[in-house]
């Protein structure tokens, strides 16, 4: 396969709905801890979230100041990307189509130390469409860069980059709605681990993809712990 075996893991609600404030209520609690722990234990290259993912879990909406960075143009006036040396190990892949996530570091610090997520190393992916500041800013960082595409991201493009440059073999995508909804319309996805919570979500939440096609995947596994659903699919 060209590309990374994608498994989309996420918590949804009993109506398959993934954002809201429903995440937060006591009763998800139990199937949060679980998603975390699949989280740890599911082996991967690294985990794929879309930018309003990103900035919610982890850069809160903090941003760079660009006037302090150098803008980076090659002669030829195509943008290349950015590899760091020695990169190896735990991503965290930002699809971040015109560099709207501030980071502080190049590797994940999660709030709580969980080691499914502290330390992995960030990849931004990118569309051309970028300020040429905020690459100077990723390579002051040492945040390596990829592009796919013009104005928008490429899924497909952006996924044979991570496995022919970056080398991951399988990734984790890991919300939200939209991002998630990109990719089941590229039908790169290839399993479903799905941990479902016994709560009905509010009316402004999103669905487990956005305006994604009909497809049709397999039950794999289905186990229950107390009051929580924990259910594997693949694409057939
Ligand atoms: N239930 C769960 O397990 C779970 C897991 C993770 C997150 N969440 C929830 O999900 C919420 C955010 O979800 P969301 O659906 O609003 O946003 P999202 O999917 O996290 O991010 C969407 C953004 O990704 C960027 N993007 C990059 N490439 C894209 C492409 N090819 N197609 C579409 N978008 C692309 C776009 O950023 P630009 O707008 O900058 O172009 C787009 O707006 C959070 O509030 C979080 O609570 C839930």
């Amino acid at each position: 396969m060209n590309r990374p075996y994608i498994i989309c893991h996420m918590v949804t609600s009993i109506d398959g709905k993934v954002t809201g404030d429903f995440l937060f209520r006591p009763e998800c609690e139990e199937a949060t801890e679980i998603y975390y722990r699949i989280n740890r234990e599911t082996e991967s290259s690294g985990f794929i979230c879309g930018r309003v993912t990103m900035e919610g879990s982890f850069t809160g909406g903090w941003y760079p100041d660009l006037t302090k960075y150098r803008p980076i143009i090659h002669d030829t006036g195509v943008k290349m990307d950015h590899i760091v040396d020695d990169l190896s190990g735990f991503y965290a892949i930002a699809f971040d189509t015109n560099g709207k996530l501030g980071w502080k570091s190049n590797r994940i610090i999660d709030p709580d130390g969980d080691p499914g997520y502290d330390g992995a190393q960030i990849i931004e992916v990118l569309s051309e469409d970028v300020d040429e500041r905020y690459l100077g800013y990723l390579e002051d960082m040492e945040i390596p860069y990829i592009f796919a595409g013009e104005k928008t991201i490429d899924v497909e493009a952006a996924l044979f980059k991570l496995k022919n440059i970056i080398g991951c073999d399988s990734l984790l995508l890991e919300g939200g709605s939209i991002i998630n909804g990109a990719f089941e319309r590229a039908a790169v996805i290839d399993e479903l681990s799905l941990v479902v919570t016994p709560v009905i979500a509010d009316k402004d939440s999103k669905p487990l993809f956005m305006n994604a096609d009909t497809s049709d995947f397999e039950l794999t596994k289905c186990e229950k712990e107390n009051n929580t659903l924990i259910m594997n699919y693949k694409r057939k």
